[in-house]
C-alpha cells in the first residue's frame, strides 16, 4: 500500500515539476479556509485537460478518522502535485459546521470542492448549496442516492460499493479451515461492531457480511451488535464487554473497519485469546496497522478500501467537470473496487 502510494506521490509529484507547478498551499490546521489565490478559468471544451492552477476545497467529515486521514492526506498531495491550491478543511463530525465551511468556500470562489459530508441525511442540502452556487462538486466516501444526484449535473460520487467489503469479510470467514464455526456446533456465533449506522458504508458492511455466511447456507447467531462509530476506543471497549459477557461463545468479531479492529484486537489479547485458533477477527480499510496485524497472524483479514484509487478517481471527475462534463442522472456514481487481503497477499499491500 506504501509503496504503491509512493510510487503514485512520485508519478504526479514528477509531473508537477515538469509542468513547473507550484501552488502549495498547506492545509490549515484549524477550520477557517484560507484566502484563496484568483480562480482560474476553466476549460469550457467537455473531456478537455483542464488549466491547473486552480482553487480547491475539500471538506472532510472529520479529522480525526483514521482512513479518512489517509485518504485526505492523498488527495491532498495529488491536487497539489497537480498545480491546485488546495484548502482542506475538518468539519469536526458537525453537519452544521460543515455547512458553514461549504458556504465560505463558495463565498470564496473555488473553482470546484470535493466534500466528504459529515451526515449523510444532509446530501439534499448540500447538492442544493452547491447547485445554486453552480459549482462543480465530488462528493466521496458517503454516497447519497441515485434521486438526490439526479437534481445537479455538474456533481458526481466517487467512492466503494459498499456491499461488496461486507461480502468480502463474509468470505473472509468462510475461507477459513473451520468456515468460522471454531466449536463445532453447527452454527456461527459473532459479535458485529458497527460503525456509524447513519453511514452507507456501516449498514451495508453489516448486513452483507452476515449475508454472504447465510447466502453459503451457514447458521448464524448474533451475540450483540454494537455501534463503534468507527473509532479504536470504542472498538476496544465493546469488545472488552462482549468477552466479558459471552466468553468462549463468541467465535467471530466483525467489525466495520479497521480501526476499531485494532481496538478489538486489544481486548482480543488482554482476554487471552488467540485470533485464528479460538476467534476469527476481520475489518476492513488496510490500514498499516491492520495490514502489520494481518501479515503477523493477529487478524483473520481486512478488506483494501483504496484512499488513493478513491482520491485519483476523484481529482479525474473533477478535472473533468472543470473540463465542462456534465453527468446524466442515473451516471453519478464512480466507484473504485475493494480488494479482500488475507495472509496470503498481504505483502502486496506493506511498503
Ligand atoms: C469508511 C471507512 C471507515 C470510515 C468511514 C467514514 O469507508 O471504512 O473507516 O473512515 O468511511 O465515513
Amino acid at each position: 500500500m506504501k509503496k504503491i502510494f509512493a510510487l503514485a506521490l512520485c508519478a504526479v509529484m514528477m509531473l508537477s515539476v515538469l509542468a513547473g507547478c507550484g501552488g502549495k498551499n498547506d492545509a490549515p490546521a484549524d477550520n477557517t479556509p484560507a484566502q484563496n489565490e484568483p480562480a482560474a478559468t476553466p476549460d469550457a471544451t467537455p473531456d478537455a485537460a483542464p488549466e491547473a492552477g486552480g482553487t480547491i476545497g475539500v471538506c472532510i467529515y472529520q479529522f480525526t478518522d483514521a482512513f479518512m486521514t489517509t485518504y485526505r492526506n492523498a488527495l491532498q498531495e495529488i491536487l497539489e502535485g497537480k498545480g491546485y491550491t488546495v484548502t482542506v478543511v475538518d468539519g469536526a463530525n458537525d453537519q452544521a459546521k460543515q455547512n458553514e465551511q461549504i458556504n465560505t468556500f463558495i463565498t470564496q470562489g473555488v473553482d470546484a470542492l470535493i466534500i466528504n459530508p459529515v451526515m449523510t441525511s444532509a446530501a439534499d442540502q448540500i447538492i442544493s448549496t452547491v447547485k445554486n452556487a453552480n459549482i462543480p462538486t465530488v462528493l466521496i466516501n458517503r454516497e447519497p442516492t441515485a434521486e438526490q444526484m439526479a437534481v445537479y449535473d455538474k456533481l458526481v460520487y466517487v467512492g466503494c460499493d459498499a456491499a461488496q467489503s461486507g461480502t468480502f469479510q463474509g468470505e473472509l470467514i468462510l475461507e477459513t479451515p473451520n468456515g468460522g464455526d471454531i466449536n463445532g456446533d453447527g452454527k456461527i456465533s459473532y459479535i458485529m461492531v458497527q460503525g456509524d449506522p447513519e453511514n452507507i458504508d456501516a449498514q451495508l458492511r453489516t448486513e452483507y457480511s452476515v449475508k454472504a455466511l447465510t447466502d453459503a447456507g451457514k447458521e448464524v447467531e448474533e451475540l450483540n451488535l454494537t455501534r463503534g462509530d468507527w473509532m479504536r476506543e470504542r472498538g476496544q471497549e465493546i469488545v472488552a464487554n462482549d468477552l466479558a459477557q459471552f466468553g468462549a461463545q463468541v467465535e467471530v468479531v466483525f467489525c466495520n473497519n479497521d480501526d476499531m479492529a485494532i481496538g478489538a484486537l486489544q481486548s482480543i489479547q488482554a482476554a487471552g485469546r488467540k485470533v485464528n485458533e479460538d476467534i476469527y477477527l476481520v475489518g476492513v480499510d488496510a490500514l498499516d496497522a491492520a495490514l502489520n496485524e494481518v501479515s503477523n497472524g493477529n487478524m483473520t483479514g481486512t478488506v483494501l478500501n483504496d484512499a488513493v484509487g478513491q482520491a485519483t478517481a476523484a481529482v479525474e471527475q473533477m478535472e473533468a467537470l472543470l473540463g465542462g462534463k456534465t453527468f446524466a442522472s442515473g451516471e453519478q456514481s464512480v466507484y473504485v473496487d475493494y480488494v479482500k487481503v488475507t495472509p496470503d497477499n498481504v505483502a502486496d499491500f506493506m511498503g
